[in-house]
């Protein structure tokens, strides 16, 4: 889920503070709670009874599950299964220790070197998600005085970037009290260039540019060739999180770089090991040899908290040689999509285009949104509604995200569902 605009934590000020006992702060918890609750903002958990799959099981039935991020649906599949098993027997459950300690197994070196690769840059460094690596890396980067005794930085960051890197940057910014930030307005690259032009003048040490390969909410691809230009002509170093495309977007998976002709051209990929590639958990910082020499030693968060589980580092190495292999499920992913998307068009829905498989599909109000995917999962369709804050006021919408693990069945139950639904409740006609 993507942040900035999105982000509801400022409080209206009451007058004057006064101490809170434990029993006053949980009172006030539960008055906010409630609130959340009457303003329809408080997130609500639907357990699962089965594993993640393309069908679900959930309160004793069968569900199409149309909102995970299980793009290739690796997440159950046999081989992946069958990798974390035999990791499990070889490595055992943990290591009891971060990296730099006694947390690094040879199997870790090799998934870094197997991301660096199948990104085309020179190394990678596993983090225990792609929030902590986000998190991590503009402190890393710019705590630094890199010889320089004077100096500003600053940070360009699309307004609607990850809540990870929002707060990355603000560590960073809190932190080192020299990184300024430019939050450019949302996919407007003309306002970005702007500022850079404007900001040459500055002599800003390090100049950073970070967006979003895809936006989560929106299913939006980032121009990145436009991108690549622009960190080019103004010195920036360019920074995409890919955790929604690596193993999505592109002929082979690489990513939203491949997808955009410029495979290899990214300065820093950060990207998950949670999604297409297992679905488990994991994250990653990718790029120059340096760069990532640099992050082993000065990101926190990969200092200071356990090693990923060799479980997983073995299961990943196997997603990675499924999608080297090519064994049609970024195909089968992308077709489906395509399929989906022409499809709940042609029953009259308006859904934001692209070709991306998520496919947020429009319903108006909150409200409409709300009874609609309560209805959808009575027929059968597990799918999440968005609406304000987390996007804007109207626009609230069913966010459908498409996996290779659906058949044509699925697919087209989700799609009867949906046009039964649409029209009880006159989203269609
Ligand atoms: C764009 C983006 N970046 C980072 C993350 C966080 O990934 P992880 O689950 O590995 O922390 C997410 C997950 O929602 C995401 O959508």
């Amino acid at each position: 889920m993507s942040g900035a605009s999105r982000d509801t934590a400022v409080q209206e000020k009451k007058g004057g503070s006064h101490t809170l006992s434990p029993s006053q702060l949980y009172a006030a918890m539960g008055t906010e709670l409630n609130q959340m609750k009457e303003s329809k903002t408080y997130k609500y958990e639907v357990p699962i009874e089965s594993d993640q799959a393309g069908v679900v099981m959930v309160d004793g039935k069968l569900s199409v599950m149309l909102a995970s991020n299980n793009y290739l649906g690796l997440a159950n599949h046999k081989w992946i299964r069958g990798a974390a098993s035999a990791g499990l027997s070889q490595y055992g459950y943990g290591m009891a220790s971060v990296r730099f300690l006694c947390g690094t197994q040879k199997i870790h070196l090799e998934l870094e070197d197997r991301i660096a690769k199948f990104l085309g840059v020179e190394a990678a460094i596993l983090h225990s998600s792609c929030f902590a690596a986000n998190d991590a890396f503009f402190t890393a980067l710019l705590s630094s005085d890199y010889g320089q005794a004077d100096y500003r930085d600053v940070i360009y960051s699309d307004q609607l970037n990850h809540a990870s890197i929002i707060d990355g940057i603000r560590l960073a910014r809190q932190a080192t009290k020299t990184t300024d930030l430019v939050a450019y307005k949302h996919n407007d690259l003309q306002e970005l260039e702007k500022a850079l032009e404007d900001n040459k003048s500055k002599g800003y040490r390090v100049s950073v540019i970070v967006t979003d390969g895809v936006f989560s909410m929106e299913g939006e691809i980032a121009d990145l060739a436009r991108y690549v230009s622009l960190a080019k002509k103004y010195g920036a170093l360019l920074m995409v999180d890919d955790s929604h495309a690596t193993g999505v977007l592109g002929k082979t998976g690489r990513g939203t770089p491949e997808h955009c002709g410029v495979h290899g051209q990214i300065d820093v990929i950060t990207g998950t090991l949670g999604k297409a590639l297992g679905g488990a958990s994991g994250g990653f910082i990718a790029g120059k040899k340096e760069l990532i020499d640099f992050m082993r030693q000065k990101s926190r968060p990969y200092t200071f908290s356990n090693t990923v589980p060799s479980s997983i580092v073995c299961a990943s190495l196997e997603s990675f040689k499924i999608l080297e292999e090519d064994h049609g499920l970024v195909e089968k992913l992308q077709s489906n999509a395509a399929f989906f998307r022409q499809e709940i068009k042609k029953l009259g829905f308006k859904i934001i285009e692209g070709v991306h498989p998520i496919v947020p599909v429009m319903v108006g109000e909150a409200a409409t949104a709300q009874d609609m995917s309560d209805q959808l999962l009575a027929e059968g369709v597990y799918v999440r509604g968005l609406w304000f804050p987390v996007v804007p006021k109207g626009e609230a919408r069913l966010r459908c995200q498409i996996s290779a693990a659906h058949t044509k069945g699925d697919l087209e139950h989700a799609l009867d569902a949906f046009n039964r639904v649409g029209k009880k409740l006159g989203v269609i006609s």
